[in-house]
């Protein structure tokens, strides 16, 4: 009996131990996650309250996240903070705000916050490629090089502009060959618009039918869903999950994919390079790659080769290809528009020859047409995220280095105090009173400042190509039988529109 009263005393004192550790250990965690999501920053701005662990990341709806938005900012004005369980981020409204930070405050801007979940694809500290490197030297070489490669020179004879105009043909003749009946543009433009990336980047254009470009934009699509959602987000928070075998190779298998592809283009580079016949991107880098010690220390090593190109294809194709199915799309919905573009090209280009980058300072309407399209299709509506650079401040709020900053270009392109009809298609926001083409400076579907689109130049020239072209030998109608498109985006991290069927009628 002394015994067993012995044995009970002895098990519960250990019981009470074990819930006195459990109590201190439950205590110790919490206080450390409040320190740690503590904003101990006076003028720091107003935010959604943090919750243990998680922050503020059940207030938005990643798959939805602009709903969420509208919300927080009704309640908490322009400038908002939100915390991804331990990171902190601060959103940007407006044309003011957003002109402010990426503008008059570019550096203290400038940086991108590092981005775990892509490590296994070879991002990581000294190979980050253009589009998420960290702000700093070898960041601005690689673009530097990147943007006169492509201002046509350094890539042997044949210009960006001869590649986009003769995409354009190989497009027009696979549209013709729908023979006015309803199809669905967006695979065709796709194609088309990958080709120009393809052929500036690695020489290459694939057939539409071709297997193997069927199989590379459907890895890349794939690869492109595989950011959005809740788990991304949370593996790039707590990359420590990351660690766990198999889970960066189950979720972003697409992504794995993709890079494999390129590395096959790559490999296939570097047998036949010829330093005397450069012959794309590829080989201007390779070219760049030779060139020894110093260059490497600018960033120019192989891994990076794979990343750049790769960020190229990622950032160029879907963003150029998504504007140009909005732009059609609102030329169905107002064929008045259209008509209007049409004339202007028969009178500026006619008929038979082929549109060019010159013509376009001659066709106001046009060009206006197209703005309008960046601006209202808002393709990109919060940008790419951005990281302080260093502790800074904005319009009286103090925000700290390390700070993640969304910009959220809707709220620019659509912002009331800057446009006339900010919620309708209207190309007057680009004319002035005698029909000349005017720019507003509000107008930033590139964003703007250090880290604005590297790619603008290109985007430009395939938008003004593909759109007069197809117009010039085209008129776009909805089919009959099919119900009025819907004018609201789908959003991913671009947002483009519902599938639609057209017929395109040979003029
Ligand atoms: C209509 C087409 C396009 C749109 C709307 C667009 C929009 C954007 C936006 C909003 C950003 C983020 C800027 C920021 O962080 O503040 C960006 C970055 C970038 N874009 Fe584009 N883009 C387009 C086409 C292209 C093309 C064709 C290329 C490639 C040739 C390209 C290459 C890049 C790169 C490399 C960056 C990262 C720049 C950096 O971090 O320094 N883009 N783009
Ligand atoms: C961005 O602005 C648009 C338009 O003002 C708004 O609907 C959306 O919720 C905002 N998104 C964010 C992230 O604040
Ligand atoms: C790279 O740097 C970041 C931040 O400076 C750090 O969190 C990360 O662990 C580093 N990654 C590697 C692979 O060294």
């Amino acid at each position: 009996m002394a015994l067993l009263l012995w044995l009970q005393s002895q098990l519960s004192s250990c019981w009470s131990n074990i819930s006195v550790l459990g109590v201190f250990l439950t205590v110790f965690t919490l206080l450390f996650d409040f320190m740690k999501r503590r904003k101990k920053w006076s003028h720091y701005p107003p935010g959604p309250v943090s919750l243990p662990f998680i922050g503020t990341m059940l207030y938005v709806d990643f798959r939805n996240p602009h709903l969420s938005f509208n919300q927080l900012h009704k309640k908490f004005g322009n400038i908002f903070n939100l915390q991804n369980c331990w990171s902190n981020l601060v959103v940007l409204n407006g044309y003011k705000t957003v002109k402010e930070a990426l503008v008059h405050r570019s550096e203290d801007f400038a940086d991108r916050p590092y981005f775990p979940v892509y490590e296994h694809l070879g991002y990581g500290n000294k190979s980050e490629g253009i589009v998420m490197a960290r702000y700093g030297h070898v960041w601005k070489e690689l673009r530097k090089f990147t943007l006169s490669t492509l201002r046509n020179f350094g890539m042997g004879k044949k210009s960006l502009e001869e590649r986009v105009t003769e995409e354009v043909g190989f497009l027009c003749s696979a549209v013709n060959s729908e023979e006015g009946r309803p199809f669905d543009l967006r695979f065709l433009v796709n194609n088309a618009v990958c080709n120009v990336i393809c052929t500036t980047i690695y020489g290459e254009r694939f057939d539409y039918g071709d297997a193997t470009f069927k199989k590379l934009l459907h890895l890349f699509e794939n690869s492109l869903n595989e950011e959005a959602g809740f788990l991304p987000q949370l593996l790039n928070e707590v990359p420590i999950l990351l660690r766990i075998p198999g889970v960066p190779q189950k979720v972003f298998r697409g992504q794995k994919a993709f890079m494999d592809f390129i590395d096959v283009l790559i490999d296939k580079h570097m047998e036949t390079w010829n330093p005397a016949h450069i012959r794309d991107f590829t080989d201007a880098f390779l070219k760049e790659m030779e060139k020894g010690k110093v260059a490497e220390e600018n960033g120019f090593s192989y891994n990076n080769l794979r990343l750049v190109t790769a960020d190229l294809f990622a950032a160029g194709s879907e963003t150029t290809s998504t504007t140009l199915q909005w732009a059609f799309l609102y030329m169905l919905l107002h064929p008045e528009i259209q008509s209007k573009v049409q004339a202007e090209i028969d009178k500026v280009i006619g008929r038979e020859r082929s549109p060019t980058m010159k013509d376009q300072a001659s066709m106001p309407y046009t060009n206006a047409v197209i703005h309008e399209v960046q601006r209202y299709g808002d393709v990109v509506p919060i940008g790419l995220p951005h990281m302080t650079y260093r502790d800074t401040k904005l319009q009286g709020f103090f925000i700290p280095k390390g700070t993640t900053i969304i910009t959220n270009l809707s709220s620019v392109l659509k912002d009331e105090a800057v446009w006339e009809k900010p919620n309708e298609f209207y190309p007057e926001h680009f004319l002035d009173a005698n029909g000349h083409f005017v720019k507003p400076e509000a107008f930033l579907p590139f964003s703007a400042g250090r880290r604005a689109c590297l790619g603008e130049q290109l985007a430009r020239m395939e938008l003004f190509i593909f759109f007069t072209t197809l117009l010039q030998k085209f008129t776009f109608v909805l089919p009959e039988d099919q119900p009025r498109p819907r004018e609201d985006g789908r959003f991913a991290l671009t947002s483009s529109p519902h599938p639609y069927l057209v017929r395109a009628v040979p003029r």
